[in-house]
């Protein structure tokens, strides 16, 4: 049983390590993001709900996104754990999944402000499987095509830049104290995300390992 969360401000490369990590352990990523521009896409009673925060960048509701999580994670495919990425992102998010689970440990992605917004604005993104690129840090072997299932490639809505300086902003102000609440949690772990993206996945391994040792 391994139960994580995968944290850090907009375009750290929560994504690309969950993703990586969901593989090497064998458990799902659960991505509040992928799972809300799901229900937009597909025009659910939720999506419909949520286009409106996530074309701005502001964060949902709490109750609808722990209700979002609540499901996921009962899931049967979650038995043996999971991968939180982009939840908790509020006080209120972070109580609720404090009565939900005993997280093992919380990966935080630290990078400073200007490489994010080039991680953003240079990312792509499959329209399809939802793996991760970025146009010179991790391109596809085939421009605009994806590498895993071959579908074409696309730029987020949110990824314009002053989208992006207000989901920064509204990191430092909502999401960033959980940081402390993590720390009185003791299982909060600093990565160096400065690095590329195998030396961020290495340090994390060696992290889980550490707690799982
Ligand atoms: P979400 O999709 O979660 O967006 P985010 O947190 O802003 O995170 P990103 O997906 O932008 O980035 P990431 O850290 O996953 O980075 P990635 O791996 O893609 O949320 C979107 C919206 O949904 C929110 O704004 C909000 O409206 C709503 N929402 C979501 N969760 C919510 C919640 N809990 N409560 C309320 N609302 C919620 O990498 C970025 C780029 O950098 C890629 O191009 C990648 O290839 C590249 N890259 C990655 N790592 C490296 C590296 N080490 N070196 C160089 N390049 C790298």
């Amino acid at each position: 049983m391994l139960k994580l969360i995968i944290f850090g401000p907009p375009s750290a490369g929560k994504g690309t390590q969950a993703q990586r990590l969901s593989e090497r352990y064998g458990i799902p990523q659960i991505a509040t993001g992928d799972l809300l521009r799901d229900a937009v896409a597909k025009q659910t009673p939720l999506g419909a709900k949520i286009k409106s925060y996530l074309d701005s960048g502001r964060l949902g509701p709490d109750d609808l996104i722990v209700q979002l999580i609540s499901d996921r994670v009962s899931k049967p495919d979650c038995a043996g754990g999971y991968i939180l990425d982009g939840f908790p992102r509020t006080m209120g998010q972070a109580r609720e999944l404090d009565k939900m689970a005993e997280v093992d440990i919380v990966l935080n992605i630290v990078v400073d402000m200007e490489r994010l917004v080039e991680r953003a604005i240079g990312r792509r993104t499959c329209g399809q499987c939802a793996a991760v690129y970025h146009v010179s840090f991790n391109p596809p072997k085939a421009p605009g095509v994806c590498d895993k299932c071959g579908s074409g490639l696309i730029q987020r809505d949110d990824d314009k830049e002053d989208t992006v300086r207000n989901r920064l902003r509204i990191y430092m102000e909502q999401t960033a104290p959980l940081l402390e609440h993590f720390r009185m949690n003791d299982n909060l772990v600093d990565i160096d995300g400065s690095k590329g993206i195998d030396g961020v996945f290495d340090q994390m391994v060696e992290a889980i390992e550490r707690v799982r040792a």
